[in-house]
């Protein structure tokens, strides 16, 4: 169903891998509220995933990028003004990626260049993009950017391993940028704390099925699926959410704020 809630509006989503990812959801979710944007991927993922699918079916271009080259950024958001016409109203940040947990590292014997390589495209990439558009005068005033977080940015989860630091970092560039972007341009910078998805990204953390299962047991809501992160995205791009900015909003159909529920009672209880 369509509001139009982005109607006239313009934006750049990043991290469509396949149908299962959030990004994928987003896009078609923009397009149906009736936005027009282009798609970027790190240029390994154009090879690996259906991006080109995705482009076709919401009438986007694909601009390949990788989100921790700055010359790459400033391609993308060069193409996308020629291709466009102007500048950006909204930016999705939808990318995560932990060499360690890849390979299955424990916490305790981590390689520190690939801790940096976790911390680079899952973070820094956030502030590398903000500050390449702030260089290039790329976003709207009133605009929208939007970076997708987890719970383990607050909590431990053990095999969430170094992405929990990765995750730290982006939430705290969302404050600071969103700062400087607030005072300068009414920009808002937002991230969106998801509850664990069947995404690659997701199913790529060891164990990924049974913090999913808890998850869902102490979630009064249950976990927020693909389909509702994409439509919350959808209203942080809209001009109903013009003066939220700085936050981490939690996504996660009430995981947060639940100390139990009556579904882990049953399942703990020996009666
Ligand atoms: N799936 C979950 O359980 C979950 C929960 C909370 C938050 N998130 C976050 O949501 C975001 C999207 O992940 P997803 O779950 O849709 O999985 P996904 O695997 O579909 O998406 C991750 C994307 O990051 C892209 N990427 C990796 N390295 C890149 C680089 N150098 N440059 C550009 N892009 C690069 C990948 O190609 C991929 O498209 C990530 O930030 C992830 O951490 C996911």
């Amino acid at each position: 169903m369509s509001n139009n809630l982005l109607k006239g509006k313009t934006g750049i989503i990043s991290g469509a891998l396949d149908q299962n990812s959030i990004a994928w959801k987003v896009a078609e979710k923009a397009h149906e509220q009736g936005a027009e944007f282009t798609l970027t991927n790190a240029p390994i993922a154009m090879r690996m995933g259906d991006l080109n699918e995705l482009g076709k079916k919401v009438k986007a271009e694909i601009i390949p990028a990788d989100a921790t080259s700055i010359e790459d950024l400033e391609n993308l958001l060069q193409k996308y003004m020629q291709i466009l016409g102007g500048k950006v109203d909204f930016i999705l940040h939808s990318i995560g990626m932990s060499p360690n947990v890849r390979k299955g590292r424990s916490y305790s014997n981590l390689n520190y260049d690939w801790f940096q390589k976790t911390l680079d495209v899952s973070a820094l990439s956030f502030h590398k993009m903000m500050q390449t558009a702030e260089k290039l005068d790329a976003i709207n005033d009133w605009g929208s950017v939007l970076g997708l977080s987890y719970i383990a940015a607050q909590r431990t989860f053990p095999d969430y391993s170094d992405m929990a630091q990765a995750k730290a970092l982006l939430e705290s560039i969302a404050r600071s940028y969103g700062y400087r972007l607030g005072v300068n341009k009414k920009i808002r910078v937002n991230t969106i704390s998801q509850s664990p998805t069947m995404t690659t990204a997701g199913s790529g953390v060891p164990g990924f099925d049974v913090f999913f299962n808890y998850a869902e047991k102490m979630s009064p809501l249950g976990n927020a699926d693909a389909e509702s992160c994409a439509d919350y995205c959808i209203v942080m791009f809209s001009d109903l959410t013009r003066m939220v900015t700085m936050q981490n909003l939690m996504h996660d159909g009430g995981f947060s704020t639940s100390g139990i529920t009556e579904t882990m009672i049953e399942e703990l209880s020996n009666d």
